[in-house]
């Protein structure tokens, strides 16, 4: 039997997240890292296409409240999300599927971490049904 190994793509600001670090360092542990110059820069459809494009998760890491330096854009971002799980779970898709961290983390120790959690937990939801 094949392991079901849950495909993520992971969008990060890159003011925020691992800007100390060089993405040799980080990027092999990600496979689908895409470093953003912020998060508000993510756009609705970049997050519906990685779906379409078969991931199982996407992950997005913003700046913490107040650090954004685009004003706004990590505020932006998470009212997308929140729009974003409305219509996962309308179309029977998990919302989980899609979540979002705010913090700073200039060395992205976090981020291999915070992958691995959200593998786990993808890995017992299985993959996304089709609809
Ligand atoms: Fe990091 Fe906007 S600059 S979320």
């Amino acid at each position: 039997m094949e392991t079901y190994n849950p495909k993520i793509v992971c969008f990060s600001c890159n003011f925020g997240w691992g800007y100390l670090s060089d993405a040799e360092t980080i990027g092999p542990t990600i496979l689908n890292w895409i470093p953003v110059v912020c998060s508000g820069k993510i756009d609705t459809s970049h997050i519906l296409k990685a779906f379409r494009a078969g991931a199982d998760g996407v992950m997005i890491l913003g700046c913490s409240e107040g650090h954004c330096h685009f004003q706004d854009g990590n505020y932006q971002t998470r009212k997308k999300v929140f729009l974003i799980h409305k219509v996962l779970d309308a179309f029977g898709i998990e919302p989980e599927r899609l979540t979002m961290e705010l913090d700073i983390d200039p060395e992205g120790r976090k981020i291999p971490q915070l992958i691995a959690q959200m593998q786990h937990h993808l890995s017992g939801l299985g993959p996304v049904k089709q609809v």
